[in-house]
């Protein structure tokens, strides 16, 4: 594949969140690595799923591929542009082209503006629109692209569904004519019977309009049908990556399996046959990660040797990336699952004065 085929290009990407203590918080006794050091590419036109148990750091790295949050370290590439060293004006300009929905588009709309002037902000902020029946023009073409009836525009954010307020939310970001949309667990706040209706019209988007979209979730059925390719999150980094298909039908990380094993199968006969893997435990603190594979403590297929001390780089196997040392052998079946207990993690130095992480910044006011 041409660099020219890749939209986006993330490299080493690191946010660190500084835990501070004291009166007045003033000392920094430790970080929350919440993407610690993530390798991915996004092609023109295709959609990357990103999933991963709450808590993994799904919503922060695609905050800071879109410099919402300042990264700690690394590089995310647009376009062939680097973001994270760009000038401040250049970036607001760069903006227009690379958007976000959110999972909730009650707290991401403003209740006190009607849609009209919702989608109208946009276009003003990034001078869109020759005049006023332009802009129009344009936003009536987004109304009838996400399904939206025209009476809509006079109407308030609470007037509407869950459902069509998810539209609203994708007008928003569709009406600038983005290249690149982010959408961060976009129906996990929506019905079951509504969610395929969303999913659906992403879909057709990306046909119509040529989009290319990271869809995080943290339900694996949500991005399987609309992903080319999937990365499996755990503590901040990829596990595993691959096509799509390839994920669901062979997959290689243990986290990946477990994660796979708890996804029903429609066929009954498949189902009795399913491999079914409980993870021990809570996802441990991403303060103070486990050594070597972070995955060790949890992991049924844990190793005497390695797995403790030395972190697996994600490595190409096949047609897919997995961080995983042992990959090869579990899926020869030489190695066995075990039982695995729970261990109790803490975060560094916790039971002594309480620390608090700075605050997470508002998601909505991003246009
Ligand atoms: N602004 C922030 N400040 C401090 N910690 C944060 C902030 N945002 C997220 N975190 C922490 O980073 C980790 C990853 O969070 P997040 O990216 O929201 O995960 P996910 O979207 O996968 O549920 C969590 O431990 C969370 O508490
Ligand atoms: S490296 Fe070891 S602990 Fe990590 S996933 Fe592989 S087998 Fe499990
Ligand atoms: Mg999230």
């Amino acid at each position: 594949m041409s660099d020219n085929d890749i939209l986006v290009e993330v490299r080493d990407l690191k946010v660190h969140f500084p835990i501070r203590r004291g009166v007045f918080f003033d000392r920094t006794v430790g970080h929350v690595k919440a993407v610690d050091g993530v390798d991915l590419s996004i092609p023109r036109g295709k959609t990357y799923g990103l999933v991963g148990e709450s808590g993994c750091g799904k919503s922060t790295l695609g905050r800071a591929l879109l410099q919402l949050t300042p990264p700690t370290a690394g590089e995310v590439k647009f376009d062939g542009v680097e973001l994270t060293t760009l000038p401040a004006g250049k970036l607001r300009t760069m903006r227009r082209r690379m958007q976000m929905i959110f999972q909730d588009p009650m707290s991401s709309l403003d209740p006190r503006q009607n849609v009209e002037s919702i989608l109208t902000e946009g276009l003003q902020t990034h001078g869109i629109g020759a005049n006023r029946d332009d802009r129009r023009r344009i936003i009536g073409e987004t109304l009838d692209a996400v399904g939206l009836p025209k009476w809509a525009l006079s109407r308030y954010p609470h007037e509407f569904s869950g459902g069509q307020r998810q539209r609203i939310g994708i007008a928003r970001a569709v009406v600038l004519g983005p290249e690149l949309i982010v959408a961060d667990e976009p129906v996990s706040a929506l019905d079951v019977s509504i969610q395929a209706q969303v999913v659906n019209l992403l879909d057709e988007l990306q046909e119509s309009l040529g989009l290319t979209y990271l869809v995080i979730a943290h339900d694996l059925a949500v991005v399987r049908h609309i992903s080319d390719i999937v990365g499996v999150m755990y503590l901040g980094a990829l596990v595993e990556e691959a096509p799509s298909d390839r994920l669901y039908t062979e997959p290689l990380h243990p986290y990946t399996r477990a994660l796979m094993s708890a996804v029903p199968v429609p066929d009954p006969d498949v189902e009795d046959r399913r491999e079914r893997i409980l993870l021990a435990g809570d996802l441990p603190s991403p303060a103070n990660p486990p050594s070597g594979c972070r995955f060790h403590t949890r992991c049924p297929w844990a190793q005497p040797t390695r797995c403790a001390d030395e972190r697996p780089e994600l490595r190409q196997i096949g047609a897919s990336r997995v961080a995983c040392h042992w990959a090869e052998q579990i899926a020869a079946g030489e190695l066995r699952p075990h039982e695995v207990t729970a261990k109790i993690t803490r975060p560094e130095g916790e039971g002594e004065e309480p620390g608090v992480v700075s605050a997470p910044s508002e998601p909505g006011s991003y246009v």
